[in-house]
């Protein structure tokens, strides 16, 4: 009997991405490749302004690449879609005229891809599922940061996207709120086993959330590193093995000194699974 092929959700080859004004160029990222299997909760970590929101962009469809592929379930991605759905940093990304409800109805309305009352109960099932089915009524500006994310990322996960595409959605928290997330985050994908890609400049939280970690270089951005860190959890926090995890991804971010070169791929750790580049 023939075997099925299984395939990656999200194929990017060699992605290029430019933004060009009148007076300038600026290359935000080069010759980046990365898959991304379902169920994976694939992370993009970089230093500021190495492209990690671009290629987030690209791969929701706002952004065109100058050069590269990317597919998702094999077809190339040629513009935003309901099957990708964006939660972001900023707290004001809910309208402030429409109630938590109507906020999380919205999409599902807006694609059809549900009437009325079917958009109601898959809000209400997503609403509860983020702890804030008692304040469906309640308009935005009346809830906290976290709660407002909370809302964004129930609104995404009514729409049952194929990839749920995350940028440093809890940047903007305090640091126990922003435990409490990455834990509900993890729950929820405990639940619900969405596709994840998500972006952070931070090392332990991309430790904890992530299940494969894309370590991007300095501007323009270049793969320096695919690792695997499934194996950590939320309870690792501070383990020798976190730390030393933190601490190679640390130098792989910013090497020693200018002429040392890179850890090769022989002296890797066994969490690390592609080759770590030296560009
Ligand atoms: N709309 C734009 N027009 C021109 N240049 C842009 C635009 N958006 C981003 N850039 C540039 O592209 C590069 C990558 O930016 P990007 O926002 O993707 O980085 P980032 O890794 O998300 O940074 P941060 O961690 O600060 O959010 C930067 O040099 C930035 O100045
Ligand atoms: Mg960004």
């Amino acid at each position: 009997m023939p075997q099925a092929t299984i395939e990656p959700l999200l194929q990017v080859r060699q992605l290029d991405i430019e933004y060009r004004t009148r007076e300038r160029r600026v290359r935000a990222t080069h010759d980046v490749s990365f898959d991304v299997w379902p169920g994976d909760r694939f992370i993009l970590l970089g230093p500021s302004g190495c492209g990690k929101s671009s290629l987030l962009k690209t791969v929701g469809g706002f952004i065109q690449p100058l050069r590269g592929e990317i597919a998702l379930e094999g077809s190339d991605i040629r513009g935003p879609g309901p099957d990708r759905m964006m939660v972001f940093q900023e707290f004001d990304q809910l309208p402030p005229w429409k109630t938590v409800l109507e906020n999380v109805m919205f999409p599902l309305l807006a694609s059809r891809k549900a009437k009325r009352a079917e958009a109601r109960e898959q809000a209400l099932h997503f609403l509860d599922k983020v702890g804030l089915a008692s304040f469906a009524d309640a308009l935005p500006h009346t809830l906290s940061g976290g709660m407002k994310q909370r809302v964004a990322i129930a609104r995404a996960l009514a729409m049952r996207p194929r990839m749920l595409l995350m940028d440093e959605p809890f940047a903007a928290l305090d640091a126990l709120t922003r435990r409490t997330m990455q834990e509900e985050l993890l729950a929820l994908w405990e639940e619900e086993r969405f596709t994840l890609l998500f972006v952070t400049h931070s090392i332990e939280e991309a430790l904890v959330v992530g299940s494969r970690i894309l370590v991007l270089s300095p501007h323009p951005g270049r793969v320096r590193a695919e690792l695997n860190c499934h194996q950590f959890g939320l309870n690792d926090f501070g383990s020798p093995a976190f730390q030393s995890a933190a601490s190679h991804i640390h130098q792989l971010l910013f090497p020693p000194a200018v002429n040392t070169p890179l850890p090769s791929a022989s002296q890797e750790p066994d969490y690390v699974t592609a080759t770590v580049h030296s560009s």
